[in-house]
């Protein structure tokens, strides 16, 4: 376990503070983040670039607008997919020049709001796309900097959904479409063309993984170099968060890509999990147990405020907060959403008790971003330790907020 993870007399703390007490002022379910953990990935990224790139950190992961100031305060700009992300960040103070907008099927409204906040870059990801900014931008009279975001046609092992950068893949302009974005930029008064892109999935481990994409796009690098001035390869996200690869995963891979990338190009790299996942916990109170061959214990936690379990069969580790101790008895933990889905564990060998207090690990990105209001549930509290101490950076919803935007008539 993490040294800022650690069990004194059978009570876990985290960064000083037992999980006990932040449950007492704030209930569950709760996530609760590591403002430590954050930065220290943060930085080993930062410190690994040095002055040749720059970490944009993907806001689908964690889009709290305290999380995102805490990131832009140290300097880092952000990857965004929606309007709602690029307003997020610029609320919360980032440079425009540091953020990039990705996505297959960016509206005019968010193509318009990108280009009027001047932007880094815009990730194009299809012809009609390219087609589309072209005119607006002519119609707006904007001069949007723009990268294409190539298909650079790999398979990576990971789950299927989870895979991004397959020929069939619903992401990016395939290699046989270069040519005829080179045409249209070509042909346009209004786009500059600065880099190119590409994000071949999530749960990338080794360097090795990345080597055909970055490869691939080297090669499309170099050619368009001759008609453009191109200054950035942006490698995506997809690092794995997973400790048992080693402490040095981020520095390794880094260090690597700076070696074999173009001396000209920045590097823009889009991490989500590997800054934010194992800095979020789930808190959440064991209601009841069914008694079975494999008890059932029922938590208030479901799949509505964490639904990577039911959505990718992700393997979160649990512990109670009371008690490290395991049981030959394996039990199914599940949650109480009306759906046979909701489970956070099969096979669970933890000791529990009624009334206990688990802490589900790892669910700092794609947790609380994918949280829904399935069942009416109300979205659930979010806690930031920092400094030994615990600040409340999300309230609980309220009834009020489940009916309030409805109109009955
Ligand atoms: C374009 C793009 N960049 C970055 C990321 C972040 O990936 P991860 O959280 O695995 O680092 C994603 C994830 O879906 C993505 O689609």
């Amino acid at each position: 376990m993490d040294q800022n993870l650690i069990y004194k007399n059978n009570s876990l703390f985290l960064d000083g503070l037992s999980f006990k007490e932040i449950y007492e002022e704030f209930g569950s379910p709760c996530y609760i983040y590591s403002e430590k953990t954050i930065l220290n990935n943060l930085r080993r990224y930062q410190d690994s670039l040095k002055d040749r790139g720059l970490i944009c950190f993907s806001v689908k992961a964690n889009s709290n607008t305290n999380i995102l100031k805490l990131i832009s305060d140290q300097s880092a700009g952000f990857d965004v997919v929606s309007g709602g992300e690029l307003a997020k960040v610029l609320y919360v103070g980032a440079q425009p020049n540091k953020i990039i907008f990705s996505g297959v099927g960016k509206s005019n409204e968010e193509l318009v709001m990108a280009m009027q906040n001047e932007i880094k870059s815009i990730n194009i990801e299809s012809i009609s796309e390219l087609n589309r900014i072209n005119l607006l931008s002519k119609n707006g009279k904007f001069k949007p900097n723009i990268s294409l975001r190539i298909n650079p046609e790999v398979s990576l092992d990971t789950h299927p959904y989870l895979e991004t950068g397959s020929k069939e893949n619903k992401f990016g302009i395939s290699l046989d479409e270069v040519e005829e974005c080179v045409k249209i930029i070509k042909n346009s008064s209004t786009l500059n063309l600065v880099g190119l892109a590409f994000h071949i999935g999530s749960g990338i481990e080794s360097f090795e993984q990345l080597v055909p994409a970055l490869d691939v796009t080297k090669e499309v690098y170099k050619d368009l170099s001759k008609f453009f001035d191109l200054k950035i390869i942006d490698i995506g996200g997809g690092l794995s968060h997973k400790k048992s690869l080693g402490e040095d995963l981020i520095e390794l891979v880094i260090s690597q890509v700076l070696k074999q990338a173009p001396n000209n190009a920045e590097i823009v790299v889009e991490p989500g999990k590997s800054i934010i996942a194992e800095a979020g916990f789930l808190l959440t109170r064991v209601q009841y147990i069914k008694k079975r061959n494999k008890n059932i214990v029922v938590v208030d936690a479901a799949m509505n405020d964490m639904m990577r379990v039911a959505l990718y069969g992700a393997k979160h580790e649990i512990k109670n907060i009371s008690n490290n101790e395991k049981t030959s008895n394996a039990s199914i933990i599940v949650g109480p959403i009306c759906e046979s889905s909701d489970v956070f564990d099969e096979d669970s060998f933890i000791k529990v008790n009624e009334g206990d207090i688990l802490a589900i690990f790892d669910v700092g990105a794609y947790g609380f971003s994918m949280s829904s209001n399935y069942n009416s549930r109300l979205k659930p509290s979010e806690v930031l330790v920092s400094d030994g101490q615990a600040k409340l950076i999300r309230n609980r919803e309220s009834i009020e907020m489940l009916i309030n935007n409805e109109n009955i008539f």
